[in-house]
């Protein structure tokens, strides 16, 4: 049946992960994926109880047809939307050139290296933006993550004490960030 190293089946394929802007067409799949990993113990993400609807995630992929300062892309593993990064620039003149950043894998699709490609995805739209900063806020308690954007090249740039409400009280949150290298063009 399952796994066994004496199984007589063949091993099934590793299933092909692609990268591509996400369309109004997966807000549904995507409130899903923001559901699950949100509900997961490890608590990784500010919101526990659900992502937007599906009719608003549809309203703001569309919006992000004519709006180049921030994008979502997304890893489909077959057919099966598996991750999810978002990417917002700051809108103030002085910040101009820094975006937010935002990441999740579904649980049955992680350590495959899907995180660290959406990562390179995320540094391919910031120098095509313009962007010269990537950051983003994880939880001290995220190893997981923490070790993904430290072995990225993201740095700590802080620690920022009871910076989210949550429903168990406040907590704090790295502040990291990735400097883009300077553009050769
Ligand atoms: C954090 C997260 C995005 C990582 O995604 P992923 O696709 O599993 O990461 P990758 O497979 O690309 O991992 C790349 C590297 O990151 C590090 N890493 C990732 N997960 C790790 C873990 N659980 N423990 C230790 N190191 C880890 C490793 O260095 C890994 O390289 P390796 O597998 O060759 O050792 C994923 O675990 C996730 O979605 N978690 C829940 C949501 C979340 O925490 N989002 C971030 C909020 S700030």
């Amino acid at each position: 049946m399952s796994g066994g190293g004496d199984s007589t089946e063949p091993p099934r394929p590793a299933p092909t992960v692609r990268i591509r802007p996400a369309r109004p067409e997966d807000a549904a799949a995507l409130v899903d994926l923001g559901a699950s990993v949100g509900r997961e113990e490890g608590d990784w993400l500010l919101n526990t109880n659900g992502w937007r609807t599906v009719a608003e995630e549809r309203r703001y992929l569309r919006a992000l047809k004519r709006y180049p300062h921030a994008a979502v892309f997304v890893a489909v593993a077959d057919v099966e939307l598996v991750g999810r990064l978002s990417l917002a620039r700051d809108t103030h003149p002085s910040s101009y050139h820094v975006a937010d950043l935002g990441l999740m894998i579904s649980a049955d699709h992680r350590r495959r290296g899907i995180g660290r490609a959406l990562l390179e995805q995320a540094v391919a739209w910031a120098q095509n933006a313009g962007v010269r900063k990537l950051e983003l806020h994880v939880f001290p308690w995220n190893e997981p993550a923490t070790r993904l954007y430290e072995a990225f090249g993201f740095e700590r740039e802080g620690l920022r004490r009871e910076h989210y409400r949550r429903e168990s009280g406040y907590v704090d949150a790295i502040l990291m960030a990735y400097q883009l290298p300077p553009s050769t063009s």
